[in-house]
């Protein structure tokens, strides 16, 4: 047996001894006496009676512990024309400082900080000084609207928001204080105080006993020190998209984080302390809080903070310059880029103007990742390239190729196998495995290792009802996938209504809400149709409301608006029919499957329960008019 299969199957039949014996790799004020505790399932908890702070494990201990003129952040940033670094000492110096100068505001353990940045190495600090205090960070994704913003802002209900001055887009500067302005005057909650990073691309004004300057802040700041915390104490709320337009706040709890990250750091990335390691996401999904922020740091390596795009920025070369000026090990990115960059550059010339001696692993999730993205990188890149599939809920990967404990053999269009703590199983609808090969809901046997998700925040009935209640004693990733017959996991589509936008997880629930809120619109459903670049983009289909003979363009161009205004650029939903009639069941139910596939040109049959076969007639031409088109049955 390989030291894959040995791990896994030690993880597997005696879960607490086997976290346990990873937890001493980790600092620990109180050493937990526990493993998991299932007393309360699916509530389970991990290290129950251990104290720990995660802070201290990113940065206290290096510093410490000879990493202190180690570079811990390397930022670069193609669209600022700027670079940064912090060594371990100066990021402990500066957290140590931002988190007094948040308990200054009255922050203290378990308040909540909602931290709206971009992806500058001041958000780092940011995310770690609430770390350090034992506060809750909420870290939100610039791309979303001030609506967005509003929905985090009441249902975390924050003490104090940090947030920078703008971002910077390619094309544009996104200014983000108006979005904060307008976001803390439709919320209910009101903060006690925001800080703001003025960046020199744009200066934000400061409303007068509510806003401080993140400068004059740090300046007068006395350093805090670590403030020690259950183990079961949440790090932080993610929120990510569900069915319906109220986002999902994912908890993540502190001890299991701190030994889950710190484990699959060698045993999944086989990262070294003291390695380069990169993941080009962004610290508002947990790819950035996982692998740019606490996951390198915990394992004592350098992490880039890199604000700018695989193409354009300036063009196709941009991830071998930064892997070749700083000695990158490990890439972590989403297909997508690799899409975008192959779009640009196909033949990979850009590839051979670059030392790339120091790349070791190329790693890919986010989204499904087609066969030929794959097949063109381990090509052009001459390295492995691993898919590995995980959620917002997990924190990290369910399946990989854990090249730390044995590199298997890549199939295209596998994430590999499960990783060690994750007892993956295949239901049919009635809770029954599926055989082999075939297709089913791919389900999570219960408990789920620590670093995963305790509970949603303020929606515990939720939690149970959206992950727990389907398949008894299964954690219901929400996926639809099989395994072969050599273990390996494919991951097919999502079972819900959540799509995968470049890698961005974006609810057509949550879309279809604002359509229907447009006083012309009677009905609507939005589809995630296939993309070459992106995966998948939404489109729209509405019913006007009768009566209307308003413009059908000015009606759609109000709706992308709407939509850009209410969730955010990020959702890049772009297309929009209106149509007469919707295809629904005879009990009514939208047949958004089958419209999906008439979008994507695959073959589809038509279902027994419609109630009007004529109607699909009519979508087809509204499809094929905004550029899709099916093949019919
Ligand atoms: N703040 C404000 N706006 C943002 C933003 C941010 N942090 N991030 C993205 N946006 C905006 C973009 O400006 C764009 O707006 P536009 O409609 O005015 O052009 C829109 O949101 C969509 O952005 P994006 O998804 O980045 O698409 P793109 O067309 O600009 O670039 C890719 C396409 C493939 C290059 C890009 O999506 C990419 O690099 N993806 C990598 C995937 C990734 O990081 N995934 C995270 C999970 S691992
Ligand atoms: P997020 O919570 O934003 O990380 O999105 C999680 C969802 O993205 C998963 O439930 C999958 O639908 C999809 N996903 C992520 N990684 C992969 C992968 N490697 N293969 C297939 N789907 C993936």
């Amino acid at each position: 047996m390989g030291q894959y299969q040995d791990t896994y199957n030690e993880a597997n039949k005696d879960p607490s001894a086997f976290w346990l014996k990873q937890a001493k790799d980790v600092q620990w004020t109180t050493f937990p006496s526990v493993g998991v505790n299932t007393d309360n399932s699916p509530f389970n908890t991990w290290f129950a009676d251990g104290e720990i702070n995660a802070c201290y494990n990113a940065v206290d201990f290096h510093v410490a512990n000879g990493r202190a003129e180690q570079l811990a952040i390397i930022y670069d940033s193609p669209v600022t024309d700027s670079k940064r670094t912090l060594t371990y000492a100066q990021l402990q110096d500066q957290t140590a400082r931002f988190a007094g100068a948040l308990k200054a505001k009255g922050v203290s353990k378990g308040d909540r900080v909602l931290i709206y940045m971009p992806m500058v190495p001041d958000a780092v600090v940011a995310v770690l000084a609430c770390a350090r205090l034992g506060a809750v960070h909420s870290v939100v994704f610039g791309g979303f609207a001030a609506k967005e913003l509003a929905v985090r802002i009441d249902d975390s209900t924050p003490k104090v928001i940090v947030a920078a001055s703008c971002g910077v887009e390619p094309s544009r500067l996104v200014e983000y204080k108006p979005l904060l302005d307008e976001a803390i005057d439709i919320a209910s909650h009101k903060v006690d105080a925001t800080i703001i990073l003025q960046r020199p691309q744009c200066t934000a004004s400061l409303v007068e006993g509510r806003d401080y300057d993140w400068a004059e802040v740090m300046n007068s700041a006395e350093p805090a020190e670590c403030v020690p915390v259950a183990s079961t104490d949440p790090l932080y709320i993610l929120y990510t998209s569900g069915t319906t337009g109220q986002p999902k706040g994912v908890i993540r709890d502190t001890g299991g984080s701190v030994v889950s990250l710190k484990w699959t750091m060698s045993a999944i990335y086989d990262a070294k302390p003291g390695d380069v390691y990169w993941a080009a996401s962004d610290i508002g999904w947990v790819v950035g809080h996982s692998y740019i922020i606490y996951g390198p740091l915990f394992h004592g390596c350098t992490s880039i903070m890199y604000e700018g795009k695989p193409v354009g920025t300036p063009d196709a070369g941009a991830f071998w310059r930064v892997i070749q000026d700083y000695k990158v090990k490990v890439l972590f990115t989403a297909p997508t880029a690799f899409r975008a960059i192959k779009k640009e550059d196909p033949n990979g010339d850009l590839i051979k103007d670059y030392d790339l001696s120091s790349f070791k692993t190329l790693f890919l999730a986010g989204e499904r990742c087609d066969p030929d993205t794959l097949i063109w990188a381990q090509e052009k890149l001459q390295r492995p390239v691993i898919d590995h599939w995980w959620q917002t809920e997990t924190g990290w990967a369910i399946c990989a190729n854990c090249v730390g404990l044995e590199n298997l053999p890549v199939k295209a269009g596998s994430p590999t196998v499960p990783v060690p703590g994750y007892a993956l199983d295949v239901l049919d609808d009635n809770g029954t495995p599926v055989k082999r090969g075939e297709i089913g809901s791919l389900v999570i046997k219960l408990p789920l290792p620590p670093g995963t998700f305790p509970n949603l925040w303020n929606a515990a009935d939720r939690y149970v009802s959206s992950y727990f209640s389907r398949f008894e004693g299964y954690y219901e990733t929400g996926d639809a996938g099989y395994i072969d017959d050599e273990g390996y996991a494919y991951v097919m589509a999502r079972t819900d209504d959540v799509i995968n936008v470049a890698g961005h997880r974006l609810s057509t629930g949550a879309m279809e809400e604002v359509l229907a809120s447009h006083p012309d619109v009677a009905e609507c459903a939005v589809l995630g149709v296939a993309d070459d670049l992106k995966g998948q983009l939404p489109l729209g289909l509405v019913i006007l409301s009768s009566g209307c003979d308003r413009s059908h363009d000015d009606i759609a161009g109000e709706l992308v608006k709407r939509v850009r205004e209410h969730i955010g650029p990020v959702a890049a939903f772009k297309s929009v029919a209106v149509v007469d009639r919707l295809p629904k069941t005879r009990s009514g139910k939208i047949l958004r499957a089958t419209m999906r596939s008439m979008a994507d040109r695959v073959a589809w049959k038509m279902p027994a329960t419609i109630e009007d076969p004529a109607v699909l007639d009519e979508i087809q031409t509204a499809l094929a008019a905004l550029g899709y088109a099916g093949d019919g049955n």
